[in-house]
């Protein structure tokens, strides 16, 4: 299958470079130039484990180009996915889907043939019936199918999860289109992994309900954590004690300082927005975004409290600046509004982040970036976990010691035990777990 990606970011980059390693003709298209050059230079323009050499070996198999002309990789394709950013309108938080539209009318313009249409963007439903109608009035003549294709790959893991997903969802009403379909992911469907064929309202539907689903599991953990805080329970054993359990799962029940990232702050916002506009609000999820807006700067208070009460005129440096680890990803990260907190509060701080710090440097100001973990401790009255990646997991106590101005660690990931870093003569706060110090 020849197929064209427009929109070269962590979707579009990823599902591209997955196709071509299928063996599918993949041309990816963005407006950005430097992207483009960069990825012809062998550069990637995001950080994503295994992506630089998948891409590597596509390109030199001829499988895989890059490119910012969308005229010829839509006129060649017989499927052409839209896989463009898709943020929160500013002002009113439902989705803004000017770079779909504006991507459908280029696309029509450019079709030659049977051509299927994919939505990859995360879209509220009907966007599908506005593409499909933005298409056959720019082309009234055109034979195209619109079909969406929600895509549920996690910064991090993304090619794992590409090639290895839980399902494929696709919405589609057109047998040619569903023939297209099935081609394109049947080395995936031979692996066994499920094809659910949907409408395409549904399919868009899907997307947002597992999104929403997934950020209420993490933000009713967080909220029985900190109940589990004030009553001397662990929310590590009853993210176990309740995980275990079939029906409820054990994932996405790890309390931390409240979900962040690309996708389930503004797809909880824009899902809200479409129960609104369809008078079927949203009750749950509404207090999941109230609850987890508050939480980013509660966990500010939090490292005051593992500080005494106060921050002014103290140190404290972050480890883990991006939303979660693996990513260089920044957008809506907890680290931005603990750290302008923490600012507002008058404390200075010393940040590190393995690969987010030139996205971070973009979000934050005032802050004193360092080299490594243990630059970032120097003369810190506390160092505060807030993202977990593997390189934060086995600090060196004693040299973090050496270098603080106090050895106080707050841990919003739970990845230490208390009895562990008590025995290194730190004062311990994590997140609803005994043993806290305060
Ligand atoms: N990032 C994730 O983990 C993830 C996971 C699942 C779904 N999604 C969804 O996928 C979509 C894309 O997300 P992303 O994180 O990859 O976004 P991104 O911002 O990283 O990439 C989007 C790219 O599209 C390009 N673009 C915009 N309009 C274009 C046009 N007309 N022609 C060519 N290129 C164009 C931009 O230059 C940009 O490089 C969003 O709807 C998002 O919600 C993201």
């Amino acid at each position: 299958m020849r197929v064209a990606m427009i929109g070269t970011g962590y979707v579009g980059l990823v599902s591209g470079v997955c196709f071509a390693d299928f063996g599918h003709e993949v041309t990816c298209v963005d407006k950005d130039g430097a992207k483009i050059a960069a990825l012809d230079r062998g550069e990637m323009p995001i950080y994503e484990p295994g992506l630089d050499d998948l891409v590597e070996t596509n390109v030199r198999a001829g499988r895989l180009n890059f490119t910012t002309a969308l005229k010829p990789a839509v006129k060649a394709a017989d499927a052409v996915f839209i896989a463009v950013g898709t943020p929160s309108r500013r002002g009113d938080g439902h989705a803004d889907l000017t770079f779909v539209h504006d991507a459908a009318r280029e696309i029509a313009r450019a079709i030659d043939g049977f051509t299927v249409v994919i939505t990859k963007s995360t879209v509220p439903v009907g966007t599908g019936d506005e593409v499909e109608r933005i298409i056959r009035e720019t082309r009234p003549d055109c034979d195209c199918a619109v079909v969406s294709n929600p895509e549920f790959l996690r910064e991090g893991a993304a090619i794992r999860d590409f090639k290895h997903p839980d399902r494929i969802v696709v919405g589609c009403a057109d047998a040619r289109a569903r023939e297209v379909m099935s081609e394109i992911y049947r080395p995936l469907y031979l692996n066994r992994a499920p094809l659910m064929f949907t409408d395409r309202r549904t399919a868009e539907l899907i997307k947002y309900a597992a999104n929403a689903f997934l950020a209420t599991k993490i933000t009713f953990i967080n909220e029985i954590a900190d109940l589990a805080e004030k009553v001397g329970a662990d929310v590590q054993e009853i993210a176990r004690g309740i995980g275990l359990d079939n029906r409820i799962g054990g994932k996405f029940l790890h309390a931390g300082p409240g979900f962040g990232g690309s996708c389930f702050p503004k797809d909880t916002v824009a899902l809200l927005k479409t129960g609104q506009d369809n008078e079927a609000p949203l009750r749950v999820v509404e207090a999941v975004v109230a609850v987890n807006d508050a939480r980013k700067r509660a966990m500010a208070r939090k490292v005051a409290a593992a500080l005494g009460g106060a921050v002014r005129g103290k140190t404290v440096a972050v480890l883990g600046l991006t939303f979660k680890p693996n990513t260089d990803d920044m957008r809506e990260a907890p680290s931005i509004p603990l750290i302008t907190a923490l600012q507002d509060m008058g404390a200075a701080v010393r940040a590190y982040d393995p690969a987010g710090m030139e996205q971070a440097k973009k979000e934050l100001g005032k802050v004193t970036f360092c080299h490594d973990a243990y630059s970032c401790a120097e003369g810190a009255s506390a160092l505060v976990i807030v993202t977990e990646w593997e390189q934060f997991r086995a600090l060196d106590f004693a040299r973090l010691k050496d270098l603080m101005a106090k050895p106080v660690l707050v841990d919003l990931r739970n990845i230490y035990s208390p009895e562990e870093v008590a025995r290194h003569g730190f004062a311990y706060t994590s997140v609803g777990r005994r043993g806290n110090n305060v």
